[in-house]
C-alpha cells in the first residue's frame, strides 16, 4: 500500500505530476488511482476524457487502463452520498434562518466536507485493499492542509462535545419545541456523525505512517511559489507527515539562446538554489517547461520519465523527519539531525520569521510557525546527532510531546 500526496500553489503543476506519477505506478502493475478534489476537473481533462462520459460517472473511478483508474470527487455527489442526514439539518437551520432554500442549501456545505469525504474513500480504500497505490491531487495548498487536522479536530469533538450535545439536545427538545422556531437535530442526524467517525477510525495513523504515506510538494523556481511552499513544508512537519519530494516544475532548458529569456534562466537557476537550502536534506526533483501543454497519456508519460527517469515513483526518496518542532509549556524545541557536527561548527540567526543554520558553506532556512517566530532562540545545543534550538516562552516547566 502506498499513498502520496502532491500539494503546492495554484497552476504548479500538481494536476498533471499526479497524474504522470499514476502512470508510471500503473505500467509497473501496480492497481493505481489518482484522486482530485479539484472543483475544476482538470484530471479528466488532462486525460483528454470524453465529457459525456464523465458525466455519466461522476464522483466514481473512471477506468483509463486495466490499472489505472482517476477519480473527480464531486461534493454534490458525496453529500447525497455519505452526507444526507447532516446536510438537511444544516441546511434546515439556515432556511428556519430566513435564507432562501436554495442558497440555504449551498451554505449548507460544511468547509471541511470535501476534505473528509477524501479522507473517507482513502480509509475505505485502504482496508478493503482496493487499490496499491492512491496518488493524490490536493487543492492549493491553503485549503489542502485542512485535512491534515480534520482526523484530530473530529477526535475532540466526539469525545468532548458530541456526547454533551447529544444529551443536552434530548432534555432540552421538548422545552425548546414549543419557544424556538429553529428545529434541533433528530437521532438521524447524530446517529449520522456517529458513523461518519467510525468510518474515519484510523484514517490519522495510515496519514502519519511514512512506510505508507509520503507528501511531494510540487513548485516552480520562483520567488512567490517558494514563499508559499516552504509554508506548506512547515505545515506537514508539524503535523508529522513525511515529505519525501519536493518537484520544481517548469525550468527553463538551459539550452535556449535567446535573449529574452537570459533573465529568467539566471532567476530560474537563483531560485533553485534558494530551494536546496529551504529544503535540504529533502531531494529536489528539476523538471524542464515542455515545448507545450501536457495533454493526454503520452505526454504525461513523459513527464514522468523526465521528473523520475530510472527511479521507482513509489520510493520514498527520503525516509527522515527534515525537522520536529516539540513544544514543552510556552516554549518550543527544534530538533535536527546534524550527524558529523558540533556546535561549534554551527552559526545560527534568526531573521523574523525564518531561522538560519550554517555550517560551512552549508546554509538552512527553516520557515517558523507563527507562535514560534515571535519567541526569541535563546540556547542552542548539540545531543548526540541532535541540534537542539530551544525557543522561550514564559512558563517553565514539563515537557510534552
Ligand atoms: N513541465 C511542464 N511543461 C509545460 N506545461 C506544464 C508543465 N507542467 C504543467 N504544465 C501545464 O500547466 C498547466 C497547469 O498544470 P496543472 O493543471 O497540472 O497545475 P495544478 O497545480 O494542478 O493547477 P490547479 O492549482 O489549478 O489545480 C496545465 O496546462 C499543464 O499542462
Ligand atoms: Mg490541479
Amino acid at each position: 500500500m502506498r499513498i502520496i500526496f502532491f500539494a503546492g500553489k495554484g497552476g504548479v503543476g500538481k494536476t498533471s505530476v499526479s497524474a504522470a506519477t499514476g502512470i508510471k505506478a500503473s505500467e509497473m502493475g501496480h492497481r493505481t488511482v489518482v484522486m482530485s478534489l479539484d472543483v475544476a476537473h482538470s484530471l479528466a481533462d488532462i486525460f483528454d476524457l470524453d465529457r459525456e462520459l464523465l458525466d455519466k460517472n461522476k464522483g466514481v473511478p473512471i477506468e483509463i487502463n486495466k490499472k489505472l483508474f482517476i477519480q473527480e470527487l464531486d461534493i454534490q455527489e458525496e453529500i447525497q452520498r455519505y452526507w444526507g442526514d447532516i446536510h438537511k439539518y444544516l441546511s434546515s437551520i439556515l432556511y428556519t434562518t430566513g435564507l432562501d432554500e436554495v442558497l440555504a442549501e449551498e451554505l449548507a456545505v460544511l468547509p471541511g466536507m470535501e476534505e473528509i469525504s477524501l479522507l473517507l474513500y482513502i480509509n475505505q480504500y485502504v482496508k478493503k485493499k482496493e487499490f496499491d497505490v492512491i496518488l493524490l491531487d490536493c487543492a492549493p495548498t491553503g485549503e489542502s492542509l485542512r485535512f491534515i487536522s480534520i482526523p484530530t479536530t473530529l477526535e475532540w469533538y466526539m469525545n468532548k462535545v458530541f456526547k454533551l450535545e447529544r444529551t443536552v439536545v434530548k432534555y432540552v427538545r421538548p422545552v425548546a419545541k414549543k419557544v424556538y422556531d429553529v428545529p434541533l437535530p433528530g437521532d438521524d442526524y447524530f446517529k449520522a456523525i456517529e458513523d461518519l467517525f467510525e468510518k474515519l477510525k484510523g484514517v490519522d495513523k495510515i496519514l502519519v505512517n511514512p512506510e505508507i504515506t509520503t507528501v511531494r510538494l510540487v513548485t516552480n523556481p520562483e520567488k512567490v511559489v517558494l514563499k508559499e511552499t516552504q509554508r506548506a513544508f512547515m505545515y506537514f512537519c508539524l503535523y508529522k507527515m513525511s515529505i519525501d519530494a519536493i518537484i520544481m516544475n517548469r525550468m527553463l532548458p538551459d539550452n535556449i539562446q535567446d535573449d529574452y529569456f537570459k533573465g529568467w534562466i539566471k532567476g530560474q537557476q537563483y531560485h533553485l538554489g534558494e530551494a536546496k537550502d529551504f529544503f535540504n536534506p529533502v531531494p529536489i526533483f528539476p523538471v524542464d517547461l515542455f515545448a507545450g501543454e501536457v495533454i493526454g497519456y503520452n505526454d504525461l508519460k513523459q513527464l514522468a520519465e523526465r521528473i523520475y527517469q530510472n527511479e521507482n515513483p513509489l520510493q520514498r526518496f527520503y525516509k527522515d523527519e527534515p525537522y520536529r518542532l516539540i513544544k514543552q509549556n510556552a516554549s518550543y524545541r527544534l530538533q535536527l539531525k546534524l550527524p558529523f557536527i558540533t556546535k561549534k561548527d554551527v552559526e545560527l540567526n534568526k531573521l523574523h520569521e525564518e531561522l538560519v543554520i550554517r555550517i560551512g558553506g552549508f546554509k538552512r532556512h527553516i520557515l517558523l510557525p507563527r507562535q514560534v517566530a515571535s519567541l526569541d532562540a535563546v540556547k542552542a545545543k548539540m545531543e548526540g546527532e541532535y541540534l537542539n534550538v530551544l525557543f522561550e516562552g514564559d512558563a517553565n516547566g514539563g515537557e510534552k510531546e
